[in-house]
C-alpha cells in the first residue's frame, strides 16, 4: 500500500487518509455482506449525503429520529471509512450503507449476496464544480489549484477515488442484474418523491403518502442545510471550513456553466465522450 502526503494509494485508487487505512481496507475486504443490506453507491459529490439522509426513512418505516439525532457518516456508514468497523454491525436491519468504491473493489461477500445497490450518477461538469470547492475547503485534500489545473487533474483521475469515467462504467456490470438501481442526482432534484417511490419500489417496501412527504420534506436542500446532523458543522473547522465553502454548496444543477469556459467545456466533453464511447450507456446530460 503506497503512500504520497495526504492519500493513501489502494490498488492504484488514491484515498483520503484522513479516513482510509489499512485497517479500514481490510475490513472492507472481509466484510459480510447480509443478503438484506442496501448500498449506495456515488462517485464523490454525486449526491452521498442526499441518500444518507433518505435511506434510513425508507428502510424504516418513515421514522426521522436517526437522521435527526446521528451523524451521516454513523447513521450511513462509508463501506471503506475507518468508521465501518466501529458502527456497521450495530445498525438496525436492514442496513444502509454507503461506498464511493468502483465495482471490483467490493469485498468477495458482496458479489455471493442479494444485497441491492443503488447508484447515483450526477453530470460529471456539475461533480467536478462540487469537488473543486470541497477541496478548497476540506484540509484533508490537496489543494486543488486553478480551475483549470483542477480540470486536469479529474481528466486524468489523479484525485480521489481515481476517474468518473472509470467509476460510472465499472457499475455497469451486467452480473448485477435486477440488484441494481441506476438514478441521477438531476432527477432527484427534478422529482425527489417520484425518485423515492422508484427507490421504494426497487427495495419492495411500501410507505404511506404521509411518510413519503416526510421523508421527502426532511431531505430538501434547505432543510438538510440546517440538520446539524447532516451539514458537516459538527466536524473542526481546522478539517473542514463550510465557511470557506459549506459543504452543502449550492445543491443545484447546471452549476458548471458558471465555471467552465467554452474551451474547457470542449476539452472537458471530447475526453468524457471517447471514455464512454461503446459503453451503451446514456445519461440525460450528454447534450448539454
Ligand atoms: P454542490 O457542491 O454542487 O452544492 P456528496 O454528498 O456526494 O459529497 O455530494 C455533495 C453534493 O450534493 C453537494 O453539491 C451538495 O450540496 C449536494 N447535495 C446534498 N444534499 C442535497 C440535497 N438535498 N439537494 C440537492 N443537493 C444536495
Amino acid at each position: 500500500m503506497a503512500e504520497s502526503g495526504l492519500y493513501m494509494v489502494y490498488r492504484g485508487l488514491m484515498l483520503p487518509k484522513v479516513a482510509h487505512t489499512e485497517e479500514s481496507l481490510n475490513f472492507l475486504q472481509n466484510f459480510r455482506v447480509e443478503d438484506d443490506d442496501v448500498f449506495a453507491v456515488t462517485y464523490p459529490k454525486s449526491g452521498t449525503t442526499w441518500m444518507q439522509e433518505i435511506l434510513p426513512p425508507l428502510l424504516n418505516g418513515g421514522d426521522l429520529t436517526s437522521v435527526e439525532t446521528i451523524p451521516n457518516w454513523d447513521r450511513v456508514p462509508w463501506l471503506e471509512e475507518t468508521r465501518a468497523s466501529v458502527v456497521l454491525d450495530k445498525l438496525p436491519s436492514p442496513r444502509a450503507i454507503v461506498s464511493h468504491m468502483p465495482y471490483n473493489f467490493m469485498p468477495s461477500s458482496f458479489f455471493k449476496s442479494k444485497a441491492k445497490v443503488i447508484y447515483v450518477a450526477r453530470n460529471p461538469k456539475d461533480v467536478l464544480v462540487s469537488s473543486f470547492h470541497f477541496h478548497q475547503m476540506a484540509s484533508f485534500l490537496d489543494d486543488p489549484g486553478t480551475f483549470e489545473e483542477f480540470v486536469d487533474k479529474f481528466l486524468s483521475g489523479k484525485l480521489l477515488f481515481g476517474k468518473w469515467t472509470d467509476h460510472v462504467k465499472s457499475w455497469r456490470n451486467p452480473e448485477l442484474g435486477d440488484r441494481i438501481l441506476y438514478i441521477t442526482y438531476e432527477e432527484m432534484l427534478q422529482d425527489l418523491r417520484e425518485v423515492l417511490g422508484r427507490i421504494l419500489r426497487f427495495l419492495g417496501r411500501e410507505l404511506s403518502a404521509e411518510a413519503l412527504d416526510r421523508v421527502a420534506n426532511r431531505s430538501t436542500f434547505k432543510n438538510m442545510k440546517t440538520n446539524k446532523m447532516s451539514n458537516y458543522s459538527l466536524v473542526p473547522e481546522n478539517i473542514m471550513d463550510n465557511k470557506k465553502s459549506p459543504f452543502l454548496r449550492k445543491g443545484i444543477a447546471g452549476d458548471w456553466k458558471n465555471h467552465f469556459s467554452p474551451e474547457l467545456d470542449a476539452k472537458f466533453t471530447a475526453v468524457v465522450r471517447e471514455e464512454m464511447k461503446g459503453s451503451n450507456i446514456r445519461f440525460p446530460w450528454d447534450e448539454d
